[in-house]
């Protein structure tokens, strides 16, 4: 149990996570699954290749109907679960996502209600595969300012909706899912240090470049990436973000217990801990079972990490995100 939070204005009020909650829609795609998938569309691709380039070897698709707040609900009800929290204490919704319900209003209102926590703030935020690491840095921001007590900060997604099943290089990639924290305020950290980024003169390397208007979709509404940009931009800054996000903190590589990057590709993660001289055995991997879940990966990969016990209270951990924007950062949290 966290202790009484110091008042609004003190230095010593910190926001600490105190519960973690995760969930994926059951249908289960595995890359035999996605292999056959694209036959039937006069495309070849291989478990061999999307293994052996990204390390994905399943990923999960929401089922039509089941909209990124769905997929949400179930993961904020267990973090709550997991916090001994109830909607009733919730002052701050915050989702990240770029596969919103709506144009508007906000996956957060929509929700809030299914909650039933109406009454509270509620926004999204749209960083794409940054989007988590982006809410969690804006509601440490709020809750040290003295606003808000708990928050719940959420990453979903349907990235499934978004994908070009007739483009190889891109649909093997990515899949569905939710995470969610509940941050408290707290008299220890907590959040230690957060580190955030934006280059907008690569917005063309990673987009779904349409748009809504005039009652219709005008240009394409369908994901588009170029994944060697992507690649090499990606590998540079998770590195900056994470040695910066430690001077802040004043800590060292060597205080980290768990990295847990964003799960887009096995070899940018390992290439990342490799360069902080992390052990691989310190990088939480679900990748292979999640694919590239977007704004999502980030809780999903901290809860995995969680509940089956490796990550436990007391650790340092590090949250980094990148994608689309270009967007990246850090998150350096006393667990
Ligand atoms: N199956 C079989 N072959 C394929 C497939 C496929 N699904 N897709 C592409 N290929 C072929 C290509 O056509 C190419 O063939 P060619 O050499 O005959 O032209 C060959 O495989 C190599 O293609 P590359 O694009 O060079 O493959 P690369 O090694 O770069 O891997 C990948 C591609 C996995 C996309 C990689 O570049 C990557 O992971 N990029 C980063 C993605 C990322 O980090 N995203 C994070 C942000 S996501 C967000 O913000 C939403």
């Amino acid at each position: 149990m966290t202790s009484p939070a110091p008042a609004p204005g003190d230095a010593r009020r910190y926001s600490r996570i105190t519960g973690t909650g995760s969930h994926l829609p059951p249908r289960r795609l595995t890359n035999a699954d996605m292999v056959a998938l694209l036959a039937a569309r006069g495309l070849e691709t291989s478990d061999e290749w999307i293994v052996e380039r990204t390390g994905i070897k399943a990923r999960h698709f929401a089922d039509d109907g089941v909209n990124a707040s769905d997929l949400a609900l179930h993961a904020c009800r267990a973090a709550l679960q997991a916090a001994g929290r109830t909607a009733d204490d919730v002052d701050l919704i915050i989702v990240a996502t770029s596969t919103p319900d709506m144009v508007f209003p906000s996956t957060a209102c929509i929700l809030q209600n299914k909650l039933g926590a109406n009454g509270c703030m509620a926004f999204d935020l749209q960083a794409v595969c940054s989007g988590f690491v982006y809410a969690l840095s804006v509601a440490d921001a709020m809750v040290k300012a003295g606003g808000v007590q708990c928050a719940l900060v959420v990453g979903a997604e349907v990235f499934s909706r978004i994908l070009d099943f007739d483009d190889r290089t891109t649909c093997v990639l990515f899949g569905d899912g939710a995470g969610a924290v509940v941050l408290e305020a707290s008299d220890e950290p907590g959040i230690l240090a957060t580190e955030l980024h934006a280059d907008g003169k690569h917005v063309g390397i990673l987009c779904v470049p349409g748009t809504v208007a005039g009652g219709s979709v005008l240009g394409d509404p369908l994901l588009k990436m170029d994944g060697q940009a992507v690649f090499k931009l990606a590998v540079g800054v998770l590195d900056s973000a994470a040695r910066a996000v430690l001077a802040k903190a004043g800590r060292s590589e060597a205080d980290v217990d768990w990295l847990v990057p964003h799960q887009a590709n096995i070899r940018i993660m390992q290439g990342t801990a490799k360069k902080l001289k992390l052990p691989l055995e310190k990088l939480v991997v679900t990748v292979d079972e999640h694919g590239n879940t977007s704004a999502a990966s980030v809780p999903l990969a901290l809860d995995v990490a969680v509940r089956s016990g490796r990550i436990q209270r007391g650790h340092t951990v590090m949250l980094e995100g990148v994608g689309g924007g270009f967007t990246w950062g850090a998150v350096l949290l006393d667990f």
